[in-house]
């Protein structure tokens, strides 16, 4: 298994991109900290784990990605639990936004910015530091998105923090280099969580078909991609971006031209 012996920080843990990547690394022979401001929803996480016959892999911890102590304490109980930190996947997150013009500042730039990119920010910084202590290097892979990377519908603060996403992987991609750690972003497109499974079927059905398959991402599909970046495998993916996006950005839509 490719991760046999790691442990990992996944935040988010108990939500649809989260939940797939505790059970796809536990699967692969890791110890996981499901950390999330739910915590009854972590630990409904934990059970599932435990239920599928890996006891004692998966520890519940309540976290707010927001508040910087909260996250070193997050990373001092993943020490408590398991002896270290290997991976850290920052991936907890809110979506969601108004039209610019109608914003009210507090609740539509500042308390996203604070979980979506102060959040990242944290828990690279909290656990980069604990994998420096250690020194057996170490992997941080941030969840960004596609619209990290361009302007979309109700985005504004979202793109804005989906993209420091990026830029703090790179940034600590370098920095972090000499210690052995590395870093990575993905940015997944349409994925079938909460964040999606909201909308109407004739608003989903739209958002599948900006996508290759014409279908949404099962979280599972991101989770696959997750464990791979954690893995020794991808040792030299390191302060980029691996699109998991279904081909999202290479097209804008499929027309039905006649020949010419
Ligand atoms: N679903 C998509 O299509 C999609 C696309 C691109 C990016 N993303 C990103 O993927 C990540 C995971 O999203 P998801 O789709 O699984 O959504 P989700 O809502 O199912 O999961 C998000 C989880 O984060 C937790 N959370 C929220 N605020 C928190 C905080 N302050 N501290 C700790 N935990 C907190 C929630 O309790 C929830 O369990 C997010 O960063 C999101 O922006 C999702």
């Amino acid at each position: 298994m490719t991760l046999t012996n790691k442990t990992a920080i996944i935040t988010g843990g108990a939500g649809g991109i989260g939940r797939a990547t505790v059970h796809r690394y536990v699967r692969d022979g890791a110890k996981v900290l499901v950390a999330d401001l739910d915590l009854a929803a972590a630990q409904s996480v934990v059970n599932e784990v435990e239920a599928d016959g890996h006891a004692g892999t998966a520890v519940a911890h309540a976290v707010d990605v927001s508040d910087f102590s909260q996250v070193e304490q997050m990373v001092q109980a993943a020490v408590d639990a398991f002896g270290g930190v290997d991976v850290i996947f920052n991936n907890a997150g809110i979506a969601g936004g108004k039209p610019l013009l109608e914003h009210d500042i507090e609740a539509d730039y500042h308390r996203m910015i604070r979980i979506d990119q102060d959040g990242v920010y944290y828990g690279i910084l909290a656990a980069g530091r604990q994998m420096a202590k250690q020194g057996r290097g170490g992997v941080i892979i941030n969840t960004s998105s596609v619209y990290g990377l361009d302007a979309a519908e109700l985005s504004f603060t979202y793109s804005a923090a989906k993209a420091a996403v990026i830029s703090f992987t790179r940034s600590a991609a370098y920095e972090l280099a000499e210690h052995g750690i590395r870093s990575v972003a993905i940015t997944p497109g349409r994925v079938a969580t909460p964040i999606i499974n909201q909308f109407s079927d004739e608003l989903k059905q739209t958002f599948a078909a900006e996508q290759m398959r014409g279908r949404l991402t099962d979280p599972d599909e991101i989770a696959d991609v997750v464990a791979f970046l954690g893995s020794d495998e991808s040792r030299v993916i390191n302060g980029t971006v691996v699109n998991v996006e279904d081909g999202y950005s290479v097209f804008k839509q499929r027309l039905e031209l006649p020949e010419f």
